[in-house]
């Protein structure tokens, strides 16, 4: 946190998951308590494979969406409690569409914390959102802001892909990296990161990773 608000002063703050490893709400009030007492960005949750999403709500984790001028950020929630692998069913994506629709900034940025596409990392990718395609079209098709890209975590390492000329970002870990392309787990020397978006008023990201030094 000291790093990056020495770089920039933030608009808000998004977590994409895995915000602690075990602890319950206390743990998510220290987190909380953590930011809010270096930065007073709006923060928005995203819940992960190893969060607890009762204990989330306790703690009052905000966890639904940001609003930031001509952008709205909505998040999807794709974990289950304590199951590495992503979770979307029905009602999560129909949860995703109806919040997506009832937004009226111009553009929209999805915020989750599986990845939305394949990584090269079998291990992880077996994790990964099913069927991302689908959901990525019908935010394409729906009304409300128009999709314009998509962040990300759990991959542990550096994400750049792309969905129909969206971005699809992977943040790093605020914690230890997994090895890029690697068959089976394996951790990378690389430092803790975070990734600064910028989101234009013509609906372009532009982003930049940073690595703690
Ligand atoms: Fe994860």
């Amino acid at each position: 946190m000291q790093q990056a608000l020495s770089e920039m002063s933030p608009s808000a703050i998004i977590a994409t998951g895995d915000l602690v490893h075990a602890g319950g709400a206390q743990v998510y009030r220290q987190f909380l308590s953590i930011i809010a007492d270096t930065c007073d960005a709006p923060l928005l949750c995203l819940p992960g494979n190893h969060d607890f999403a009762p204990e989330m709500i306790e703690a009052c984790l905000p966890m639904q969406s940001l609003n930031l001028g001509a952008w709205s950020v909505v998040g999807l929630d794709s974990h289950e409690d304590d199951v590495p692998k992503a979770q979307v069913d029905a009602a999560k994506r129909d949860a995703l569409f109806s919040h997506w629709g009832e937004q009226t900034a111009q553009f929209g940025l999805l915020a989750t914390h599986h990845p939305l596409l394949p990584i090269g990392a079998p291990w992880l990718d077996k994790d990964r959102i099913d069927d991302p395609e689908s959901l990525m079209d019908e935010l394409i098709a729906e009304g409300g802001p128009r999709f314009a890209g998509a962040i990300f975590g759990h991959a542990h390492q550096v994400i750049q892909g792309h969905y129909c000329h969206r971005p699809l970002l992977g943040t790093p870990s605020t914690a230890f990296q997994f090895l890029p392309r690697s068959k089976k787990f394996a951790i990378d020397e690389r430092p803790p990161g975070y990734r600064w978006l910028t989101l234009g008023d013509d609906g372009q990201i532009r982003s930049q990773v940073r690595w703690l030094h």
